[in-house]
C-alpha cells in the first residue's frame, strides 16, 4: 500500500478520497507525460517538419497501447474525446443514421444518463425506445425481461457493466451473446467498471465500450470502443472532405486533446509499475501485467468492501442500496446507503470535517434514484473505494458513520 500510494501525490495529504466513481486522483506518471507532451511536441500532426512527426508518433503509440490493453484488435478501433457524455452523444449522431423510423433500441432506467440520453433522443427520429427495467426486488438485471423486449426490430441495446449506484457486476459478455442472437448491437457504459476491472472487449465481444479515464487514475479524458467492422460502415461526424476510411478520425471532429493522449497511458505506466513492484516477470506481455495487477486490485477491494458492508449490516438505521456481497464476481466497492429518517443530503456534511469525501445524489442516475423511490430522500449516500484506499480509513469512516448516524 505505501509503495502504490506513493505514485499519488494527492494522497499524501490528510484527506481520505471516497468519492472515486466520481472522479479518482491521478497517477504521478499521467502528470509527467502531459507535461512532457506540452514541454516538448506541443504541434499541430500531420505537418513535415520533425517536431510534428515525433508528435503524431506519440499519439499513434498511446492510441496502441490503449489497444492492447482492452485487448482491441486494432489501435483504430480506439476513440478518444473530452467525456463518456460527448463520447456517447458522437456515437448516437453517427450510428443513429444506420437505423430507420420503426427500428428499436433499448434503453436500462439504471445507466447513468450519459447511456439512455442519446439513445433517447432519436425517439425524434421516428426510433421506438424500449426500457429495460431493474428488477426491484433483487436490484438485478433481468435477463428474461430483456428477452421479452426484444424483437426483430431491436438494433441496439444501451446498459452498463457496473451501475454507479449499485456496484454490482453485470455479466455483459452473457447479456451481449443472447443480443447478438436477436441481430442486434451493444453499447455498454464500462465507466463504473474500469476503475476495478479492466475490459477485454474482444471477450466480451461487445460492439461499443466506453469509459472515462479520469475514473482509472487518469486525466479527464475518456476512450470509447467500437469495432472496426462497424466503424467502416458508420457516417462519419467531421467536416465534409474528411474520409469514410479515415478511422478513427472521421468520429473525433476537431481531432483528439494530444497531451491527454499522450498523457493517459500513464495510468499503464503505473500499472507496470505496480506490476514490477510485486513480479518479476520479465517476458510478460502487457496485458497479462495488467490481468495480473487488476487481479490484485479486486482481493483488496473486495477487502475493503466487506468491511463497510458489514457495518452497514449491522446498523440496523441503514439500508444497503444494491448488493450486500462483497464478493469480488458480485460486485465492485461502489457502495451506497440510505439513513432511515434522515435525507442523504444530511449525512456527508456530518463527514466532512472529519477530511473524509463522500457524497450524496441520484450521480446522474436519476431514473433509477426515481424508479427506487429515493428522490424525496435526496438519493443516496455513496462510499466509493479504489485500491489505493485502505482497510484503515474505511475502519476511520466506520467510527464516523458510527457517531453521526
Ligand atoms: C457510470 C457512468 N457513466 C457515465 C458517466 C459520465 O462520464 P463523463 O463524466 O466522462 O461524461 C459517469 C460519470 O459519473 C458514470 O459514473
Amino acid at each position: 500500500m505505501q509503495f502504490i500510494r506513493s505514485q499519488f501525490p494527492a494522497l499524501s495529504g490528510e484527506w481520505t478520497y471516497f468519492d472515486n466513481a466520481g472522479g479518482t486522483q491521478v497517477a504521478q506518471q499521467v502528470g509527467e507525460r502531459i507535461q512532457d507532451y506540452l514541454y516538448h511536441t506541443n504541434v499541430q500532426l500531420g505537418a513535415t517538419y520533425e517536431i510534428s512527426g515525433m508528435a503524431a508518433e506519440r499519439i499513434s503509440e498511446s492510441q496502441k497501447t490503449w489497444a492492447e490493453v482492452i485487448n482491441a484488435a486494432h489501435p483504430s478501433e480506439v476513440i478518444f474525446g473530452p467525456s463518456t457524455t460527448v463520447l456517447l452523444q458522437n456515437l448516437s449522431r453517427s450510428l443513429g443514421q444506420l437505423f430507420e423510423p420503426g427500428d428499436e433500441i433499448i434503453v436500462t432506467n439504471f445507466d447513468h444518463e450519459a447511456n439512455i440520453g442519446p439513445w433517447v433522443n432519436m425517439e425524434k427520429s421516428g426510433m421506438h425506445i424500449r426500457v429495460w427495467e431493474l428488477n426491484k426486488d433483487t436490484l438485478l438485471p433481468d435477463l428474461d425481461r430483456l428477452k421479452h423486449l426484444m424483437s426483430r426490430k431491436t438494433k441496439l441495446v444501451a446498459f452498463s457493466h457496473v451501475s454507479n449506484i449499485l456496484g454490482t457486476i453485470i455479466p455483459v459478455k452473457e447479456i451481449t451473446s443472447i443480443i447478438h442472437e436477436h441481430g442486434a448491437l451493444v453499447c455498454v457504459d464500462g465507466v463504473a467498471c474500469a476503475p476495478h476491472r479492466m475490459p477485454d472487449v474482444s471477450d466480451l465481444d461487445v460492439d461499443f465500450y466506453v469509459f472515462s479515464l479520469y475514473k482509472v487514475f487518469g486525466p479527464h479524458y475518456s476512450l470509447l470502443y467500437g469495432k472496426q467492422k462497424h466503424l467502416e460502415i458508420m457516417p462519419g461526424i467531421g467536416h465534409f472532405f474528411i474520409g469514410e476510411d479515415e478511422i478513427p478520425y472521421k468520429l473525433q471532429p476537431g481531432n483528439v486533446n494530444f497531451e491527454l493522449t499522450f498523457g493517459s497511458p500513464g495510468i499503464i505506466d503505473y500499472f507496470n509499475s505496480v506490476y514490477h513492484h510485486h513480479f518479476n516477470g520479465l517476458n510478460v506481455n502487457l496485458r497479462s501485467k495488467i490481468n495480473e495487477v487488476y487481479r490484485m486490485i479486486a482481493d483488496h477491494e473486495q477487502i475493503l468492501a466487506s468491511r463497510l458492508l458489514e457495518f452497514l449490516k449491522i446498523k440496523k438505521n441503514i439500508r444497503t442500496i444494491g448488493e450486500t456481497s462483497a464478493h469480488k464476481n458480485i460486485r465492485v466497492p461502489t457502495i451506497s446507503f440510505v439513513v432511515e429518517g434522515r435525507k442523504s443530503s444530511e449525512i456527508p456534511l456530518l463527514v466532512d470535517p472529519h477530511k473524509i469525501g463522500i457524497r450524496f445524489g441520484h450521480f446522474y442516475a436519476k431514473r433509477l434514484i426515481d424508479y427506487l423511490g429515493l428522490a424525496e430522500n435526496d438519493g443516496v449516500v455513496r462510499v466509493s473505494m479504489v485500491h489505493y484506499n485502505t482497510v484503515e480509513e474505511v475502519d476511520r469512516l466506520i467510527r464516523v458513520l458510527y457517531e453521526v448516524i
